[in-house]
């Protein structure tokens, strides 16, 4: 007898279900498509526990016959697709036959469904795959309801693994708000513990759905559609103007033939048009919607149906990069102010955060370290280094170079002099034998991160008040960030209340960061940090300070000098990023053959 053993049923089940079941998002993300396959012209998903208690989609779509409704749970059984032939050629947003038996096999579920033609609704009840009741319901209207409760129950392992209720929403919200840019005609409600979170009426206008969708102002928001006929490709655009900048791609959304996807490829190339209108480490909003023959891509890539290819992908890149650089140049508009401020607005004022002593213990502990660590003149040798950086995982880069060569380093940053700025990024600075480039944005991130850290630690960040408050308007993932780190804001140095459901006002802020709305965003940004994190937050604070793209006069470079010689890691940025690159003499005599 060999080793070899098939599987027990119950075990398949659940290898099954791991693959398309990964946290309470993938459920909202199986069932929605569903509803929408089915044609439904109203959706509403409402959670309790971020779904980790109860999920319960409501369609108002085609409903499901009653002799389908114990088949649909079985693996592999779909309306969807027949053939080989289909598989390659697919229209509708599922076809694996795969979503409600693994949703099942992990949770306890109960769909009540009723079709047009039929007179009444039937409900179906399973836990764990089986099947428990099946029975006449009271449901009046043709559609579709799926309750699931204690998803993962039978698999703890998995329970164990999901992140709090904020993190968790955030990804549902991450999947919900690709389809309602998708469908403006299409109701969509999102609430959780029986609040609204999305509430969205259908109207015809697909630029007022995304700037509602999103928080945006439709003003900023620039549309252009394109016809390929030769290869029958339809491509639709909105794009932000210079007025709608983020630090990571939040705003990004690509859809191909009604499915939102993913392509690095297209991506790539989108985001280098927005360089033409903003700095670097800045993203630019788009949605883009293109058509094109079902045979031309491959959405069966991936079992998440995520990725896809595409027939001469490069060229559609090329195609795209152009259309929307034309659009940004054509179209776009000028960075407004939305609060011109007089200059006498601003007041200095030093603002004593409150603080838990929780996070006092631990920025202190932050800075004693790293204080420990990189004594000016006595540099600490290389093992020593090594227990500081296992010690202290928050602070210190572990890619230091020790020992000797950076307080050389610094030394000769000391005493070489400033002598411009190469392309808007780097400052340069003359030293005996060397040239040393100073990359501007690292440095001022560096400055800024220490800086802040210092003064929430003793107590004491520097602000400026506003007289007019920076409203910020949020999207609805930035907003279950705000509800979660409101006070640590505070401690920041960004006084903060509530504007209206979707803005908040800033009336203080660091005086190290002088663009506030995205240092706000920048803290917002990105899953959720835990608000104890002063050190992680901190990290996305400082990406606000100064950019790559800034003229920096000699006095400022001068000053930033001073400044960066100050902190107690003047060499790496605070995501690890090299700060200063030194190029010798002796190099530039290699290379020009003096040698
Ligand atoms: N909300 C709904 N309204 C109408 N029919 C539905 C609904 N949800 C599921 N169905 C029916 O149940 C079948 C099985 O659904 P399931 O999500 O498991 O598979 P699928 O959508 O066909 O493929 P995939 O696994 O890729 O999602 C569908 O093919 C469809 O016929
Ligand atoms: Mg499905």
């Amino acid at each position: 007898m060999g080793n070899v053993r098939i599987l027990a049923p119950e075990v398949i089940s659940k290898i099954a279900a791991g693959e398309v079941v990964e946290r309470p998002a993938s459920v909202v993300k199986e069932l929605m498509e569903n509803s929408l396959d089915a044609e439904a012209s109203s959706i509403e998903v409402s959670l309790k526990d971020a779904g980790k208690k109860e999920i319960i989609i409501k369609d108002n779509g085609t409903g499901i016959e009653q002799d389908d409704l114990e088949k649909i749970f079985l693996r592999h059984t779909t309306s969807k697709i027949s053939s080989i032939e289909d598989l390659f050629a697919i229209k509708s947003l599922g076809f694996r036959g795969e979503a409600l038996y693994s949703i099942a096999a992990i949770s306890d579920v109960v769909l009540t469904s009723k079709t047009k033609s039929e007179d009444s609704a039937y409900e179906i009840h399973l836990r764990g795959g089986d099947k428990i009741n099946f029975r006449p319901s009271a449901f009046k209207e043709h559609g579709t309801e799926i309750r699931i409760n204690e998803l993962f129950f039978n698999t703890p392992a998995r329970r164990k693994f999901l992140k709090s209720n904020s993190a968790e929403i955030q990804q549902v919200l991450n999947i919900f708000i690709p389809y309602t840019l998708l469908y403006p005609d299409k109701r969509f409600l999102l609430s959780h513990q029986d609040k609204n979170l999305i509430d969205l009426k259908s109207t015809l206008s697909h630029k007022e759905r995304i700037a509602e969708a999103l928080h945006l102002e439709s003003k900023y928001i620039l549309e252009s559609s394109q016809d390929l006929p030769q290869r029958n490709i339809r491509i639709k655009l909105f794009a932000g103007d210079i007025n709608i900048s983020r630090a990571r791609r939040d705003l990004q959304y690509l859809f191909v033939n009604n499915r939102p996807v993913f392509n690095k490829n297209i991506s790539f190339h989108l985001n280098q048009c927005f360089r033409l209108i903003m700095p670097d480490n800045t993203f630019g909003f788009f949605v883009v919607l293109i058509d094109m023959p079902p045979e031309d891509i491959d959405v069966n890539i991936h079992p998440t149906k995520k990725e896809i290819k595409m027939k001469d992908e490069q060229e559609l890149c090329f195609i795209l990069k152009q259309f929307c650089e034309q659009t940004l140049m054509q179209k776009g508009s000028t960075k407004e102010s939305i609060f011109p401020l007089p200059p006498n607005s601003i007041q200095n004022t030093i603002k004593p955060a409150r603080g838990s002593n929780e996070i006092q213990e631990s920025l202190e502990h932050i800075f004693d370290n790293a204080k420990t660590f990189f004594t000016r003149g006595n540099i600490a040798s290389p093992q020593k280094a090594q227990t500081a950086v296992t010690e202290n995982k928050y602070y210190l880069p572990s890619d230091i170079k020790f020992p000797g060569q950076e307080t050389t380093l610094e030394k000769k940053l000391a005493a070489a002099n400033y002598i411009g700025q190469f392309s808007n990024k780097y400052l340069l600075f003359e030293s005996e034998r060397s040239l040393l480039v100073v990359d501007q944005h690292a440095a001022a991130e560096r400055i800024g991160y220490e800086t802040i850290i210092r003064q929430i630690s003793k107590n004491s960040v520097e602000v400026q008040r506003l007289l007019s408050p920076v409203l910020i308007k949020l999207t609805a993932q930035e907003l279950i960030a705000y509800e979660e780190l409101q006070n640590i804001l505070d401690k920041f140095g960004f006084e903060n209340n509530q504007w209206d459901q979707e803005t908040i006002a800033i009336h203080t802020h660091p005086r190290i960061f002088s663009d506030v709305e995205r240092a706000v965003r920048n803290i917002f940004s990105g899953e959720v940090i835990d608000k104890n994190n002063i050190d992680a937050l901190a990290r996305r604070a400082c990406r606000a300070s100064i950019k790559a793209g800034d003229i920096v006069n000699a006095d400022a470079a001068n000053y930033h000098k001073k400044q960066l010689l100050n902190c107690v890691d003047p060499f790496t940025c605070p995501h690890g990023r090299p700060i200063i690159v030194e190029v010798k003499e002796e190099f530039l005599d290699k290379q020009f053959l003096r040698t």
